[in-house]
């Protein structure tokens, strides 16, 4: 099947689920899934729905992937122009990935995997959280000019955020409420991907995140000085965004509120948010009355990392 966000629909699950029938697997049949998050989300999604529900194997080959999309059980197309608005919980039965693959990643690719882990470390991770700013602000510094491509993180990096994500979901598999910490940055990140095909899924976390920080720091729920060093880790990438320093064009407020309003995060009619609380901490279910989302939204987008 085609990779990249483009697979999520029902036409790529569809054509998944007719080559399953006309090859004749059976319920025992196992389908191995080897690629980035867009394709374990559908055909992790193709899985589940065949003769209700076969075993998989995740095979991430990207570093988003590696540290995110491949474990946690979500499954998910595209629908209606909203993300992930179809999918299930369908947990692959083994995982496997292999660091050597991550070699070929373009750029973007490192920069959104990146991303996730920066979220890893900021919700849930002290240590990784230092260890992640020592790493790329140790780097030289024509890095921070752009002149050299962002590194792939180590090992033991991708290893502990990685950790993060399974201590979570193994705590709270079905997203009562610890889990929803891993939303930090998506709510906005979503509506942004789903307005634009310019910006790639790592890109808009990243300036989720960005945004997400600002809700917690305008109801000081996490100091001052905590929130400038979170600020600071999350600029370590902006020479690598791909994005322009300024004049960035994201949607107008009226865009995504609508894309916002179909989020899976909202409850009783209120978009719920996950932001940092700290280093390493975060805390779920905050909400913003509309008028004063309405007023942050529009003062950060003129200057998203500033
Ligand atoms: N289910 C979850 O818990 C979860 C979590 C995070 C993200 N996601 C989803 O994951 C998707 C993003 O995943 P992604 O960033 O892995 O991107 P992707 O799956 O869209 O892949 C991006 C591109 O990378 C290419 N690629 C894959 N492996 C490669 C390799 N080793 N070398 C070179 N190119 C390679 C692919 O062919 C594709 O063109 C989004 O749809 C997002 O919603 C899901």
């Amino acid at each position: 099947v085609n990779s990249g966000e483009e697979a999520k629909t029902w036409h790529t699950l569809s054509s998944v689920l007719e080559f399953l029938l006309k090859n004749q697997a059976d319920q025992q049949s196992v389908m191995v899934v080897v690629g980035g998050g867009a394709l374990s989300d559908v055909g992790g999604l193709a899985a589940s729905l065949f003769k209700r529900g076969i075993r998989w194997v995740s095979v991430p080959t990207t570093l988003l992937a590696m540290v995110d999309a491949a474990w946690g059980g979500k499954t998910a197309i595209n629908f209606g122009g909203v993300k992930n608005s179809v999918g299930v919980y369908h947990w692959p039965c083994h995982w496997i990935y292999d660091l050597g693959m991550l070699q070929t990643l373009t750029p973007r690719q490192r920069f959104d995997g990146w991303a996730e882990m920066l979220k890893h470390a900021i919700i849930g991770d002290t240590e990784l959280f230092y260890n992640v700013m020592d790493f790329l602000g140790s780097e030289p510094q024509e890095a921070q000019l752009g002149a050299k491509s962002l590194p792939l993180p180590c090992a033991d990096l991708i290893d502990r955020a990685l950790q993060v994500k399974i201590r979570i979901v193994s705590e709270d598999p079905y997203e009562g409420d610890l889990r929803r910490l891993l939303n930090y940055g998506h709510t906005l990140a979503h509506a942004i991907e789903a307005s634009s095909s310019l910006y790639s899924h790592g890109q808009a976390v990243w300036l989720g995140m960005f945004f997400e920080l600002k809700l917690a720091v305008h109801h000081q729920l996490v100091a001052e000085s905590e929130s400038m060093l979170i600020l600071d880790l999350l600029r370590l990438l902006a020479p690598f965004s791909e994005l322009p320093s300024s004049g960035i064009i994201l949607p107008d407020w009226d865009t995504v509120w609508n894309l916002m309003s179909q989020d899976k995060k909202i409850r009783f009619g209120q978009i719920q948010w996950s932001v940092p609380a700290g280093i390493g901490q975060g805390i779920t279910g905050l909400e913003i009355p509309f008028d004063c989302l309405k007023e942050l939204y529009e003062g950060w987008s003129a200057n998203p990392w500033e």
